[in-house]
């Protein structure tokens, strides 16, 4: 999609898609699979156990259970199911903007109601916010649920243990459920530290795929993970969910978590170069801009000011980026920049930006 939607002429820097070739030992996995005719129904419990081990090396969170996961043909679809199995129509799923868009999108589509907690001045998760918006959804829902982006996306803040903490005893104390969107959690540039929201809490469910740190969302699969309190609720995941997600999906998934050649590692150092070179970049050519480098994911959110940033880059500068208002409260006058792909596109498509800014 990134390199499709718009025309030639276009450097597109917008959705999260990665320019980066194909971990081997996934493309190995795909084209044995092929090779050998395995193509049928998806198996899960490969892709689960394969993430749980992936959990107890990469995180130290040694406790997903496979009999507590369910497969699904992606994140977002995920999170909507469990919307679905623990919410009712017209109840509150609390956002917190600016937040990545489909977090409107498909709660709403699903007849939920969205209710927003911005980030703070500091651009991280407010418990005072977060309270008042918690108050006013259980004033008015059956259930209530806080849709967390764990790391989050566009600013790339990850959310610390301590973090966490607070926001889960402050939802438990509302009798608010978590479902954290934990997808960008391999993405954490080398000095941070991801926490897995299930090794807090029990009370939560988490959704995930290795489609973003691998590059695999053409592939379809996720795992919903139910939190030890939560398992009875996963039990009622209609049986139909669990077939939309497709078997070549699995099998590259279980590859990438299983991998051991260093490839993630190698892509962490790589977009830690790539971060590096846009801060540096936009101090050059662009320092009316405002840019935090962030600690996770592959995306930079940009304050540029104006009215539509990203339409008139995309006009004057024939650059494709994020435009910020759709990200919700907080988003106006910001552009989000995807930075995975290689040192020269980056700095090409700054250029172009500086050169229409005067
Ligand atoms: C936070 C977040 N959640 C979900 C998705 C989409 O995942 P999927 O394609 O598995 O629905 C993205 C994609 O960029 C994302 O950034």
């Amino acid at each position: 999609m990134k390199w499709r939607l718009y025309s030639e002429d276009v450097l597109p820097l917008w959705v999260a898609e990665m320019d980066a070739e194909l971990a081997p030992t996934v493309r190995e996995a795909l084209q044995s699979a092929i090779v050998r005719g395995d193509t049928g129904y998806p198996f899960a419990e490969d892709y689960a156990s394969a993430l749980s081990d992936f959990a107890a090396r990469r995180w130290d969170w040694p406790d997903l259970r496979v009999a507590h996961t369910a497969l699904v043909p992606d994140v977002m679809m995920g999170i909507t199911e469990v919307l679905r199995l623990i919410t009712e129509p017209g109840d509150a799923v609390v956002v917190t903007p600016p937040v990545y868009p489909p977090f409107y999108a498909f709660p709403t589509s699903a007849g939920r109601r969205i209710v927003e907690a911005p980030l703070g001045g500091d651009a991280r998760l407010d418990l005072q916010t977060l309270q008042t918006a918690f108050e006013q959804a259980m004033r008015t829902s059956q259930q209530a649920v806080l849709l967390l982006s764990n790391p989050h996306n566009p600013t790339g803040a990850v959310h610390t243990r301590e973090e966490l903490q607070a926001v889960v005893a402050l939802a438990a104390a509302h009798r608010v459920r978590i479902i954290s969107d934990e997808i960008h959690g391999p993405l954490v540039l080398p000095g941070a530290r991801f926490t897995p929201l299930l090794s807090i809490t029990g009370d939560a469910f988490v959704v995930t795929s290795a489609s973003k740190a691998w590059n695999l969302a053409g592939l379809k699969a996720g795992l919903i993970i139910a939190g030890e309190e939560c398992v009875s609720d996963l039990r009622r995941l209609p049986e139909e969910v669990r077939h939309g997600a497709s078997h070549l999906g699995v099998i590259a998934q279980v590859a990438a978590l299983t991998d051991t050649s260093g490839w993630l590692d190698d892509l962490l150092v790589a977009l830690a170069s790539n971060r590096t070179l846009l801060n540096d970049l936009v101090a050059q050519y662009l320092p009316e801009v405002n840019y935090t480098p962030a600690e996770g994911t592959y995306l930079a959110w940009l304050d540029c000011g104006g009215k539509d940033p990203a339409r008139y880059f995309l006009e004057r500068a024939r650059v494709a980026l994020n435009a910020g208002q759709t990200f919700g409260t907080g988003g106006a006058g910001h552009v989000r920049l995807n930075y995975a792909t290689s040192p020269q596109i980056l700095t090409e498509a700054i250029q172009r930006l500086a050169a229409v800014s005067q």
